[in-house]
C-alpha cells in the first residue's frame, strides 16, 4: 500500500499506478532527497520535535540508502510512484517508527520542491564549466590563428575582411552572456522551499533558516504558497539553455558550411566526423549538425514548461510533476552539446590559405576605396557611387579592384593617386580597423584579453 493509503479502499490499476508514477525521471534526485531529509530530520531533532535517537537512526538509515543507490543495489519500485516514497518507505522498512517520524511538518511538495532546486543548482554549475571549456577552445583557436584573414559576411555575400580570431571571438561573447543567464537560473534556483510543507506552512516548530542553511540556500522562499508553485528556476534554465543552444546552431552552420568543398576553410578532425555507408569518399560533419538539430528538443523543452505553468492555480497541482523531465533533458543535452562542441572546435584544422583566397573575391576592399576617396574630400555618398561604378567595371572585365591601373581609377575620379595601392591591401585593411571592439590586430588582441579576463574570472566563481 502507497504511504498515503490509509484513506483509501482499493489500489490504481498497474496503469495508472505507472501512469502517476515519477520515479523514472525523479530517482536522478536520489542524493538531493536523501540530503534534504537529513537536513530535516537535524533540525526536526533541534527543535525537539523528534528525539536525537530517531535522528540518528534516520541518518544511518539514509546512509545506507545513499551506499545501496550508489552500488546500483537499491530496489527501485514502481509502486513507490517516487524518489521522495521509495526512499521513505524502504527507511521505514528498515528502521520502523524512526523512520515514520521523519516526514513530519514536511509534505512531498516542499519535499519535491527542495530536491528539485538543489538538483538544478547542481546541474547549473555543471553547465557553466562545460561552457567555460567550450569558451576555451574557442579561444585558443582563436590565439592559435591570430592573423588569419577571412572574408567577413554579411547576407552570407562577402563583404569586408575580418581577422578569423575576431570572428570566432565573436562566438565566445554570446557563450559569456549565457553563462550569465546559466548563472541567473542558479540565482533563482538558489532558494529554501523546505518547511512550506504542502502549502500553508506547520504547526511545528520548523526553523526553516536552519534547513536553508544546512543545504547551502542562500535564503529562504517567504511565502509557503509560492515555495511550493514556483517554477520559474526551471523556466530560467530552459531559457539560459535555449539561448545558448541557439547560438550554438549558429555556430555549427558556419562550421558544417566551413567544411564544404566550396569552402574548404575548415577541416573536422576524423573523432568528429562520420562516413557514409554507401558513398566511400564522405567525410560528414555529423556532430555540428547533431549539436545544430538538439536545439530542437531544448527549445521544445522551455515551451512544454511553459505551457504545462499556464493556468495552474495554486498551490502544488500534479501537473507540476511533469516539471522535471522536459528540464532535466534540456540540461543533459545542453551539457553533452558543450562537450561535444568544444571537442570539435579544439580539433578542427584551420585553413588559413582557403580563407585567404576567398578574402581576394568580392571586392572586400571597396568600402575602404570608398573611405580613401572621402578621406580626400569627397562626400562619401559620392564616393560610394564612384567605387560601385569601379566594380561594376571589374565586373565587365572578370577582375578585381587591386587588377585596375591607376589610369582606371582616375577615369571614375581624379582624387585617386598612386598611394590608392595601400587602400587595396587587405592586411591594411584589417589594421585600419582601430576602433575599440572592430577587427584591427591591435583591438582584437585588446578584445582577447577580455574575453580571456571573463573567462577567467568565471571559472574562479565556480
Ligand atoms: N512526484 C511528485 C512530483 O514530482 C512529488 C510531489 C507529489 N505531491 C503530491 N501531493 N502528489 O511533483
Amino acid at each position: 500500500m502507497a504511504l498515503w493509503g490509509g484513506r483509501f479502499e482499493e489500489g490504481v490499476s498497474e496503469f495508472t499506478q505507472r501512469f502517476g508514477a515519477s520515479l523514472p525521471v525523479d530517482k536522478e534526485m536520489y542524493a538531493e532527497d536523501i540530503a534534504g531529509s537529513k537536513a530535516h530530520s537535524a533540525m526536526l531533532a533541534a527543535r525537539g520535535v523528534i528525539s536525537a535517537e530517531d535522528r540518528d537512526a534516520i541518518h544511518a538509515g539514509l546512509d545506507e540508502i545513499l551506499s545501496e543507490i550508489e552500488a546500483g543495489e537499491f530496489p527501485f519500485d514502481i509502486n513507490d510512484e517516487d524518489i521522495h516514497m521509495s526512499i521513505e518507505s524502504k527507511l521505514i522498512a528498515r528502521i520502523g517508527d524512526a523512520g515514520a517520524r521523519l516526514h513530519t511538518g514536511r509534505s512531498r511538495n516542499d519535499q519535491v520542491a527542495t530536491d528539485t532546486r538543489l538538483f538544478i543548482k547542481r546541474r547549473c554549475r555543471d553547465l557553466m564549466a562545460a561552457n567555460i571549456e567550450l569558451r576555451r577552445a574557442l579561444v585558443d583557436q582563436a590565439e592559435a590563428n591570430f592573423d588569419v584573414l577571412l572574408p567577413g559576411y554579411t547576407h552570407l555575400q562577402h563583404a569586408q575582411p575580418v581577422l578569423f580570431s575576431h570572428h570566432m571571438l565573436a562566438y565566445v561573447w554570446m557563450l559569456t552572456r549565457d553563462f550569465e543567464r546559466l548563472a541567473a537560473a542558479y540565482r533563482a534556483a538558489d532558494a529554501c522551499p523546505l518547511g512550506a510543507a504542502a502549502l500553508a506552512g506547520t504547526t511545528y516548530p520548523l526553523d526553516r533558516h536552519m534547513t536553508a542553511e544546512t543545504l547551502g540556500f542562500a535564503r529562504v522562499i517567504p511565502n509557503s504558497l509560492d515555495a511550493v508553485s514556483d517554477r520559474d528556476y526551471l523556466l530560467d534554465l530552459l531559457y539560459a539553455c535555449s539561448v545558448s543552444s541557439i547560438h550554438l546552431t549558429r555556430l555549427c552552420e558556419e562550421i558544417i558550411l566551413w567544411s564544404t568543398s566550396e569552402f574548404g576553410f575548415v577541416t573536422l578532425s576524423d573523432s568528429y566526423s562520420t562516413g557514409s555507408s554507401i558513398m566511400p569518399q564522405k567525410k560528414n560533419p555529423d556532430f555540428a549538425e547533431l549539436i545544430r538539430g538538439k536545439s530542437g528538443r531544448v527549445v521544445g523543452d522551455l515551451v512544454g514548461l511553459l505551457m504545462t505553468l499556464k493556468s495552474l492555480p495554486l498551490a502544488y497541482n500534479k501537473d507540476l510533476q511533469e516539471d522535471k523531465e522536459g528540464a532535466f533533458d534540456a540540461a543533459r543535452t545542453m551539457e553533452d552539446c558543450y562537450v561535444c562542441a568544444a571537442g570539435m572546435i579544439a580539433t578542427m584544422r584551420v585553413n588559413a590559405d582557403a580563407m585567404r583566397a576567398q578574402v581576394k573575391k568580392g571586392y572586400l576592399a571597396a568600402t575602404d576605396v570608398a573611405d580613401y576617396l572621402a578621406k580626400k574630400g569627397l562626400p562619401f555618398r559620392k564616393a560610394h557611387e564612384v567605387v560601385g561604378h569601379l566594380v561594376l567595371e571589374c565586373d565587365k572585365r572578370g577582375c578585381d579592384l587591386e587588377d585596375l591601373e591607376l589610369a582606371d581609377f582616375q577615369r571614375e575620379c581624379d582624387l585617386f593617386e598612386a598611394d590608392i595601392v595601400e587602400a587595396l591591401n587587405m592586411e591594411a585593411i584589417v589594421a585600419a580597423r582601430t576602433t575599440y571592439g572592430g577587427t584591427g590586430h591591435e583591438a582584437v588582441r585588446i578584445q582577447m584579453q577580455e574575453a580571456k579576463a571573463a573567462l577567467e574570472a568565471d571559472a574562479a566563481a565556480l
